[in-house]
Order: C-alpha cells, then structure tokens, then sequence
C-alpha cells in the first residue's frame, strides 16, 4: 500500500499569517543536474516536477497568488537546445498538469510576453488561461519570457500610446500596464540555489516584498523549505517607511 511521505503532513502553524502572494525565483536546476552529472534539461524536468508540489502545498496553506519565474527575456541567451527543451518542457507541462490544475481551483495567468513564443506553445498558454479563468482557490501567475525591465518599457510605451499628459501620471498609471496589472504586489519573494540577486524579476512591484533565500536547488525545494520561508516571513516586521511604535 502507497504510504503518504511524511513531508505531505507539514502544515502551518496556526497561528501564521500566510502571506497572501508569494513569488519564487525558481533557481539551481542547471547545479542539481552537475551534481548528479546529468544534462541540464534533465534539471529543468526536475524543476518541473517540483513546482506541481510547491503548487499543491500552496492551495492547502491558502495561498492566494503564487507567481512563478520560469524563463527570462534573457533566458534566450543560452544554447539554443536547452532553449528548445524549456519550450518542450512548457509544453508538456500544460499537456500533463492543466487538468489537475483546473480541478484543483488553479488560474493560470501567464506575466511576460508572448510574442517571440513558438506559435504552438502560444496557443497551448492562451488556453490554459482562457479555462481556467474562473478559477479562484489560487492564481498561479507564471512569469515565462518576462523581464522587469521589458515590463517597464512595454508600460511606458502604452502611457504614451493612450495620450496621457506628464502631470496625470501616478504610480497607479503605471502599475495598470504592467502585466500584473489588477494583482496585489508579492508579499514575499523566495529565491533559490544561494543566488542573492533579483535577475530582472518583479522590479516595480517587489518594492516592499519581504525577501527570502535559501541554497536549496529549486527540484530540491519542497514543502518542509516552504513552511521555513513562511515561518522567516512571520518572524519579519514590515514597516513600509513608517514607525510602528512611535514611543519606544
Ligand atoms: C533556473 O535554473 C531555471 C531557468 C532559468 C530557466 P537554472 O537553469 O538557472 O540553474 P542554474 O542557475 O544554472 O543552476
Ligand atoms: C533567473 O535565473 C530566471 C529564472 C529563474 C527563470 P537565472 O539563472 O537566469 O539568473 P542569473 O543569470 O543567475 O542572474
Ligand atoms: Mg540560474
């Protein structure tokens, strides 16, 4: 008989606040692989596999948002065959999961471009979102051909193009033309592998994230690692500019 793995019992403690948007820079696949001396692809399927776990235990804790970052617009600067087998992954991953992910109550939304995307997987990403759009458990945002920087440049252009004048524009202008456009910003950003940089990810709305590493390669990150990043988080103090207690 199959036995439940232990880690599958981890909650939360209840007493936590649970942030309502976490966002993962899911790093290391290309090191878990070397470690294991396989190919790198065989570190992205890893990676894969992982995030349908870490998506799973984000519906449980009630997560609200959960966005993921899964291919940069710099991301095209590697060989081309490990390009060609993230889009491969990509797709199988919408191949095998969309069902589940549908059942479970998951919105996919999708924050980037898509242009440059081969058509066939433009059409499997238009169609994940366009089934699961009345979803509510979790909206799962993921961040694929998506940079910061892009995001920004693609804001301003629309700004221009709708004819609004210097002296209307407000944060709120801008922050309605990014692709998160109508989403909250991410309260925590976890990133993984022991990098401590932020690679062109979320750079408007991660302005007062509270941020989160851990050298864990991201196949290895599992739901133990989740409930650490989540217990860290409670264990912060956001002030936001202001003085909490102004007579201590
Ligand atoms: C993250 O893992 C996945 C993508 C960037 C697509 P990496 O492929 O960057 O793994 P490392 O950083 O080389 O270990
Ligand atoms: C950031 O990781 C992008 C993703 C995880 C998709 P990278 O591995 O591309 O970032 P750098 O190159 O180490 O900054
Ligand atoms: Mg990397």
């Amino acid at each position: 008989m199959p036995s439940t793995p232990p880690e599958d019992n981890l909650r939360p403690d209840p007493t936590w606040e649970i942030p309502a948007h976490i966002a993962i820079i899911m790093d290391g696949n290309g090191r878990w692989a070397r470690e294991r001396r396989l190919p790198r692809l065989a570190g992205h399927r890893a990676g894969t596999e992982n995030l349908r776990r870490v998506i799973r235990a984000c519906v449980e804790f009630g997560v609200h948002y959960l966005t993921v970052y899964a291919f940069s617009t710099e991301n095209w600067a590697r060989p081309k065959e490990e390009v060609d087998g993230l889009m491969e992954i990509m797709e199988e991953f919408i191949d095998k999961e969309l069902d589940e992910l549908d059942a479970e109550g998951v919105q996919i939304r999708h924050v980037g471009k898509l242009e440059g995307v081969r058509p066939q997987l433009q059409i499997k990403i238009r169609e994940a979102i366009e089934r699961t759009r009345h979803n509510q458990r979790l909206v799962l945002n993921v961040a694929f051909n998506y940079g910061g920087r892009d995001e920004i440049v693609q804001a301003v252009r629309r700004i221009v193009e709708d004819g609004i004048p210097a002296e209307a524009i407000t944060e709120e202008t801008i922050a309605s033309r990014l692709y998160t456009a109508g989403l909250p910003d991410p309260d925590l950003v976890i990133r993984t592998s022991g990098e401590v940089r932020i690679s062109n990810f979320l750079l408007w709305q991660s302005a007062y994230a509270e941020w989160y590493f851990t050298p864990v390669f991201w196949p290895d990150f599992g739901r133990q690692h989740l409930l650490e990043a989540i217990a860290d988080y409670n264990r912060r103090e956001r002030r936001f500019g202001r003085v909490l207690d102004p007579d201590e």
